[in-house]
């Protein structure tokens, strides 16, 4: 998968991409990633692509034709599936979203700061647009960062046990149910007898039970479209 990000502030992503799952990804040939310096297509010599709101009012918004222009010159090398952009009147991200962006080949990620974008980016470019939560952050960068992560992590080969991902909540429509490692007795606080009897269906059928009850408990609205 390429993912390719335009924004105001690369340095943001830098640490980002090089550790744990994500670094993995690209180390395996399985993700490549381009930060893109939306300041690179200002139209002026001082790198500014903002400009006040027709109409007035507080704030300024990213010009559209810097925008235009940077996303026009990375489609001439890479055809994308998406072209997303992170806004928080956007569709809400969740683990469904992220499965099937998870099996795209090229997506762009448009990061906005300020305002916003102009509306013309959102109405001939953009093919879709994320939020990440019902709040409002002061740029689209961890917006972009937790998109990223959420899909890289579900492709193929990115996780060493693809178990794992299996097993994450909201994969079969549940949290996850506790996990445990040793010591099985730390004062006195136990494992559950089941996780050490070694019988797979068993353990297998506690941690159902588990994944259930903690789903009742903590988020009761994912069991109304469930059947269980
Ligand atoms: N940009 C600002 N707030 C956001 C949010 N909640 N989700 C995605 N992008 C955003």
């Amino acid at each position: 998968m390429q993912i390719d990000i335009i924004t105001l502030f690369p340095q943001m992503f830098e640490g980002f991409f090089q550790y744990s799952i994500l670094k993995r990804a690209q180390t395996k040939g399985l993700l490549s990633v381009n930060i893109i310096n939306l300041r690179e297509y200002s139209l002026n010599k001082y790198g500014s692509v903002d400009d006040y709101a027709f109409g007035g009012g507080a704030g300024m918004v990213i010009q559209v034709e810097p925008l235009a222009n940077c996303i026009e010159g990375l489609q001439q090398k890479t055809n994308y599936d998406e072209i997303i952009y992170t806004a928080p009147d956007g569709q809400m991200l969740n683990q469904p979203l992220a499965n099937s962006l998870s099996l795209k080949e090229n997506l762009l990620i448009l990061c906005g700061h300020y305002k916003g974008i102009d509306e013309r980016i959102r109405e001939h470019f953009v093919t879709m647009e994320v939020s990440i939560g019902d709040y409002v952050l002061s740029g689209g960068e961890l917006a972009a960062a937790v998109i990223s992560d959420s899909v890289v992590r579900l492709i193929p080969g990115v996780l060493s046990d693809e178990q794992s991902a299996l097993s994450d909540s909201f994969q079969d429509g549940l949290v996850a149910p506790a996990v445990y490692s040793r010591p099985a007795d730390f004062r006195g606080w136990k494992v559950p007898d089941v996780l050490l009897c070694g019988d797979p269906k068993k353990i297998e059928a506690w941690q159902y039970e588990n994944a259930l009850e903690r789903t009742k408990q903590r988020r009761p609205e994912l069991l109304k479209n469930l059947d269980y």
